[in-house]
C-alpha cells in the first residue's frame, strides 16, 4: 500500500469509526484500515441522469483523468456498482456509458461493517460467504481470521475468478468458487456461519445441513416486494430458529442456476376499488416486509401506463396479478385482480392486520426452519400467526 492509499483506506476507516459503523480499535476495525477497498474495486459505473433518462458512466480508477473523481468514492461509504448483466463494468460499457441491469456491486462499507460485528467472530468461526463479489468482503473476512477459516462463492464465473486475482494479490487465499449459493458450499462445509450479502426468498435448507450445532446464519430474506435481515442459530437437530434483526438492509435477489418458473396468467380480471394506499406498500418497509409475508412470492414493481399514470403491479409465481392506481379519485385506488388468488385482497388483509398489531417492525418477526418447512412468526415461534416462506 503506499502512503497515499494508506491515508485514504485510514481516512474512510477513521469516518464508518465516526459514525459509530465500527468500533475505535479491535480487529475488524484494524482489518478495515490494512485492506484497500481500491484493490478490488478498480473500476464501477456510477448513475447519471441526463435528458433522456437514467444511465451509467464507468469510472475507471486507471484513467489519468478520472482518479481523482474514482478514489473520492472508493474510500467512502458508498455501494458501488461492478458488474452489469453479468459483465464487469469495464466490458458492459465500453464507450464509458449505457444502460443495462446491474448484477453486482460492491456492499456499502458501514453496512460490510454492521455485518461483520453481527457475525460474532471472536471465536474465530469458520465462515461461508454467498457472493464474493468484488472480494473485498472476503478480503476483510481474511484479516480477521486468516484465509483457511474463509470460503466465499459467487455464481459469476468472472466474478469469482477476479476476486480470486485481488485476494492472492494482497496475499489473502481463501477458497472462491464459483457456485450458486442456494448449495451453499459443500466442499468446504462444515462453517459455523454462513453470511450473504444476496437476497433470498427464503432460508436454502443446504445451509442448514452445512452449519456446525450452534453456528448462525445471517441472510437478506426477501421477495420483490419487501423483506429484511435474518440471524438464525442452527441446532443440532438440523432446525434453525431466529429473529428478523432492527437494521434495516436490502440486497440485490440471488440469481438461480435453476430459474423459477412463473406462470403467466392473461385475462380481463375483477375491478374494484381500494381505500389503501399502494405508496404504503412501497414506501414503508414494515409494511412491504408484510405484504411480502402475505402475497409469499409476489413481486411487485412501479409501472407507468400507456396514459401517464403510474400504477403499482404484483404478481405471483402461480400467475396471480394485481395492478393498482397509484392516484386516488375520492380517496380509493382503481384495482384490478386475476388469476388464481386475489393478491391486494391478501395485502389488504395483512395491512389490516398490522394497524390492529399496533405497526410492528420486522424485528417484532422471527423465523423457523425445519426440514419439513419454513415459517415466518410473530412475538413468539410458539403462538401467534405463521407465514409460510416460498421454500421449494
Ligand atoms: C452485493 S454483491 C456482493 C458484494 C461482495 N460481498 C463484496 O464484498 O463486494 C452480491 C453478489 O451475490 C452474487 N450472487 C447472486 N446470486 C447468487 C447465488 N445464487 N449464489 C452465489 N452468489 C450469488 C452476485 O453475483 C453478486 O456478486
Amino acid at each position: 500500500m503506499t502512503r497515499a492509499v494508506r491515508e485514504l483506506s485510514s481516512g474512510l476507516t477513521a469516518r464508518l469509526v465516526e459514525e459509530g459503523a465500527l468500533a475505535s480499535g479491535g480487529p475488524l476495525t484494524e482489518a478495515f484500515r490494512r485492506v484497500d477497498r481500491g484493490v478490488f474495486v478498480p473500476a464501477f459505473a456510477l448513475h447519471e441522469h441526463t435528458a433522456r433518462g437514467v444511465r451509467y458512466r464507468l469510472v475507471r480508477g486507471d484513467d489519468p483523468g478520472q482518479g481523482e473523481e474514482w478514489a473520492r468514492h472508493v474510500y467512502a461509504d458508498e455501494t458501488l456498482i461492478i458488474e452489469i448483466a453479468g459483465k464487469p463494468v469495464v466490458d458492459a460499457l465500453p464507450g464509458g456509458t449505457g444502460t443495462g441491469r446491474w448484477t453486482s456491486s460492491s456492499t456499502m462499507p458501514s453496512l460490510m461493517a454492521w455485518m461483520l460485528h453481527q457475525l460474532d467472530l471472536d471465536d474465530e468461526p469458520r465462515v461461508l460467504e454467498i457472493g464474493v463479489g468484488s472480494g473485498y468482503n472476503a478480503a476483510i473476512l481474511c484479516e480477521v481470521l486468516g484465509s483457511d477459516r474463509v470460503t466465499s462463492v459467487d455464481i459469476s464465473p468472472r466474478l469469482a475468478r477476479d476476486a480470486t486475482r485481488r485476494l492472492f494479490s494482497l496475499g489473502y487465499t481463501p477458497v472462491v468458487a464459483s457456485y450458486d449459493g442456494h448449495g451453499g458450499f459443500p466442499d468446504h462445509a462444515p462453517y459455523d456461519r454462513i453470511v450473504s450479502t444476496t437476497a433470498f426468498t427464503h432460508v436454502p435448507p443446504d445451509w442448514i445441513a452445512q452449519v456446525d450445532p450452534g453456528g448462525s446464519i445471517l441472510v437478506n430474506i426477501a421477495g420483490g416486494t419487501g423483506g429484511a435481515m435474518l440471524k438464525l442459530r442452527v441446532h443440532g437437530d438440523r432446525t434453525a430458529r431466529g429473529r428478523f434483526v432492527p437494521r434495516w438492509a436490502g440486497f440485490m435477489p440471488a440469481r438461480s442456476s435453476t430459474p423459477r418458473r412463473r406462470v403467466s396468467v392473461d385475462g380481463e380480471g375483477e375491478r374494484g376499488t381500494t381505500a389503501l394506499d399502494p405508496a404504503t406498500v412501497r414506501g414503508e418497509p414494515a409494511m412491504a416486509f408484510l405484504a411480502q409475508l402475505a402475497t409469499t412470492d409476489a413481486d411487485t414493481v412501479l409501472r407507468t401506463a400507456d396514459t401517464g399514470a403510474d400504477f403499482l403491479f404484483m404478481e405471483g409465481a402461480d400467475g396471480a396479478w394485481a395492478e393498482i392506481d397509484m392516484d386516488a379519485v375520492n380517496g380509493r385506488h382503481a384495482v384490478v385482480q386475476g388469476g388464481p388468488r386475489r393478491l391486494w385482497h391478501q395485502v389488504e388483509e395483512a395491512h389490516r392486520w398490522w394497524l390492529a398489531n399496533d405497526r410492528p417492525d420486522w424485528s417484532a418477526f422471527g423465523a423457523t426452519v425445519t426440514p419439513e418447512g419454513q415459517h415466518v412468526w410473530f412475538a413468539s415461534p410458539e403462538s401467534g400467526p405463521r407465514w409460510p416462506l416460498p421454500c421449494p
